[in-house]
């Protein structure tokens, strides 16, 4: 069977989030299929800069080792988020001093793989799911106000200038957020606020969101008129509300979950003059985090490859074109 790579190259990158543990157990799916991966979480700030001034860089180095020797490009993943970040980013901090830390890291974390990264999510998940609300509610937002997202892009720019820079968000495809997702880069670009591409995270499931939903949010992006990259797709196999838990996967489900992926990458493929990468949030299904999210210790089966790595219907379906 020819790679998931090979296959894709005349569409887009195929990606794969990683860990430390990963780029070992999984080497060899990851050397044959993908040519783009992603830190899983070795460089979030709380582990890059878990104390401040302290950066922590051997997980991540690891793992660019990995990508450099198999020739396989690193995305970045993500500079301000309300998750993942130590608390002693917001203690104490007014909005010039939060400005100062953001700068700092961004500049820092930036510039130690200035020439390694091709791109980063530099601000994550900063629109609010509930219909009411604009931005979500954060420390962020709250100590420097709207404008953060604003000094997180241009203080990424000053030192990245060839770096592609990413706003990345969930939900991407459902109505309202999809148009909040949107306003909110649509107003960026017309303040001159560098952002060069739009990433949808892509955490689907096997009740939605709707390939219709998901095309007319890709029509929709697709006009901001920069580059989109699928970065965390999975598709679990419950519904986000629902709490079963099960042995194994039955072959219907497999199949409805090859038929969504199918559809999907259809849908990608139509746009690849724009999409530069689609990755997946993890390999094989024995390593998702999805065991835990959002039931704990409850075993998924999101990924294109099952738990002894062999190809999934999901797989032979995006490969049948
Ligand atoms: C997840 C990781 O996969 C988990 O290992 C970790 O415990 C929590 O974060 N959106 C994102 C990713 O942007 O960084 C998240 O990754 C999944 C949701």
């Amino acid at each position: 069977m020819v790679g998931l790579k090979e296959k894709y190259k005349d569409y887009f990158k195929v990606g794969a989030a990683v860990n430390i543990y990963t780029v070992d157990t999984h080497k060899e799916l990851l050397i044959k299929h993908f040519n783009s991966i992603t830190c899983e979480n070795e460089t979030k700030f709380v582990n890059i800069q878990p104390e401040e001034n302290n950066y922590e860089y051997d997980q991540t180095d690891k793992i660019l080792s990995f990508a450099k020797k198999n020739n396989i490009a690193m995305r970045g993943h993500t500079m301000v988020w309300h998750n993942q970040t130590p608390d002693w980013v917001f203690k104490d901090a007014t909005r010039d001093i939060l400005l100062e830390r953001m700068k700092n890291h961004i500049y820092n974390v930036g510039k130690k793989y200035k020439n390694d990264f091709y791109c980063w999510d530099v601000v994550n998940e900063a629109i609010e799911d509930k219909k009411d609300l604009f931005y979500r509610k954060s420390p962020w937002l709250e100590i420097i106000g709207e404008d953060f997202m604003d000094y997180a892009f241009n203080y990424a720019r000053e030192v990245l200038p060839d770096t592609d820079l990413y706003y990345n968000d969930y939900n991407e495809s459902e109505y309202p957020k999809r148009d909040k997702i949107y306003k909110a880069i649509k107003d960026m670009l017309d303040r001159g606020v560098p952002v060069d591409g739009v990433g949808l995270q892509c955490h689907w499931n096997i009740c939605s969101p709707s390939m219709d939903d998901f095309k007319q949010a890709m029509e929709q992006y697709a006009k901001l008129g920069i580059k989109i990259q699928v970065t965390e797709m999975d598709l679990s196999v419950f519904d986000f509300k629902d709490e079963t838990r099960l042995d194994k996967p039955g072959i219907d489900l497999l199949k409805k979950q090859a038929a969504i992926y199918k559809e999907g990458f259809k849908i990608l493929r139509e746009y690849k003059d724009i999409v530069d990468t689609v990755t997946l949030w993890g390999v094989a299904d024995d390593a998702t985090w999805l065991d835990d999210f959002p039931v704990k210790n409850r075993k998924n089966w999101p990924l294109l490859f099952d738990e002894n790595h062999e190809p999934k219907e999901a797989l032979y379906a995006i490969m049948d074109f």
